[in-house]
């Protein structure tokens, strides 16, 4: 079996912290050892309020984020998901063997709702078909997500076991999750609900974020009642800034309670924005000169929507015979 993985960020707004500590850094080691696809998923985008200009900017700039990241172009196919018709195209296929009931039972359409109440649309419920198309149109045989994706990923495998059982086939295979161990990082300004591009400047630091930015954001990073600099479930807060922490650094967070005792919540911020600080540095640097040539991006694309796009076709096609399509 082919060991091949498609991933995607959505074009939003600018990929953060979390979306590096729980999913880029991920991928970037399973480059080695997968044949990798990196989407920016920018149809996902739309499902919610969006300005057409500040959407084709996002889109580039999650570009750069990846090649900045090391996501390397000789080992994977980086790709932008309109310019692959063929995820859409099979979107409406499985959309027409998915009851709503499954869509129903989706966590994040009940969020969305709640977040977009005068912006509720069917692209917005389809959404979860959307992503099972985008990984079966690769015959992915896996997909590394959050936590909080798993149940995207379910609703794939069994979308996909419907359609053989239908149509009795084995045009899709079931894919598996690969979930990160960057654990899921919370927001600054609000520490029980995950980091979010969506939720304001000030629940997340981005890649590109200068480092007075990032000492200014840290520094006024919602803390925990008390001065202990500790992980536990009372102070969700300083869980989360602990494993910033730790994820950057490498030190285990036990390693760090013990190195704060008798500090301050001051001190433990400010070198933590510096570790912070430093290791965004190189992505950074990397990032200017890539930025500089915009030729690199355009040919990296091209190459990456070139392979994704003979795999997809290949794929709509067995599924185009399947359902009788000519
Ligand atoms: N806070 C997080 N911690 C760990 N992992 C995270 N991911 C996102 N936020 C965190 C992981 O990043 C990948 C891409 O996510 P996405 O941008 O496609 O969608 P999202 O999860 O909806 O991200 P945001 O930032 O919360 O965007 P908005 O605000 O637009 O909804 C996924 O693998 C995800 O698990």
């Amino acid at each position: 079996m082919i060991k091949r993985i498609f991933s995607g960020i959505q074009a939003t707004g600018q990929v953060h912290i979390g979306n590096y500590l729980g999913a880029i850094k991920n991928w970037v080691k399973l480059q080695d050892e997968y044949e990798c696809i990196f989407g920016v998923v920018d149809y996902h985008s739309i499902t919610v309020p969006f300005e057409p200009k500040k959407l084709t900017a996002n889109i580039r700039s999650v570009i750069l984020d990846y090649l900045a990241a090391g996501i390397d172009p000789q080992k994977s196919s980086i790709m932008i998901q309109s310019h692959v018709p063929e995820h859409t195209e099979l979107a409406w296929i499985l959309g027409t063997i998915t009851p709503f009931s499954w869509l129903e039972r989706i966590p994040t359409f009940k969020e969305k709702k709640q977040k977009h109440p005068k912006y509720i649309n069917l692209g917005m419920f389809a959404y979860p078909v959307l992503m099972a198309a985008d990984i079966l149109i690769y015959q992915a045989s896996h997909v590394p997500v959050g936590q909080d994706q798993l149940p995207h990923i379910e609703l794939t495998r069994t979308i996909a076991r419907k359609f053989n059982q239908l149509f009795n086939t084995k045009v899709f295979i079931e894919p598996e999750a690969i979930v990160g161990h960057g654990a899921r990082i919370m927001g600054l300004d609000k520490p029980q609900a995950k980091m979010s591009k969506s939720l304001g400047p000030n629940n997340y630091i981005t890649l590109t974020d200068s480092p007075d930015i990032i000492r200014e954001k840290i520094k006024i990073a919602v803390t925990d009642s008390g001065r202990d600099i500790k992980a536990t479930s009372e102070k969700p807060a300083m869980t989360n800034l602990l494993t910033i922490y730790h994820l950057f650094s490498g030190k285990p967070v036990a390693e760090l309670e013990k190195a704060y005792v008798g500090k301050g919540y001051a001190e433990f911020k400010k070198d933590l924005a510096e570790v912070i600080i430093e290791r965004l540095r190189p992505l950074q640097e990397k990032r200017k000169k890539i930025e500089k040539d915009p030729g690199y991006v355009e040919k990296v694309l091209k190459e990456g929507e070139t392979k994704a796009r003979a795999i997809a076709q290949k794929t709509m096609a067995a599924v185009k015979k399947t359902i009788g399509v000519l």
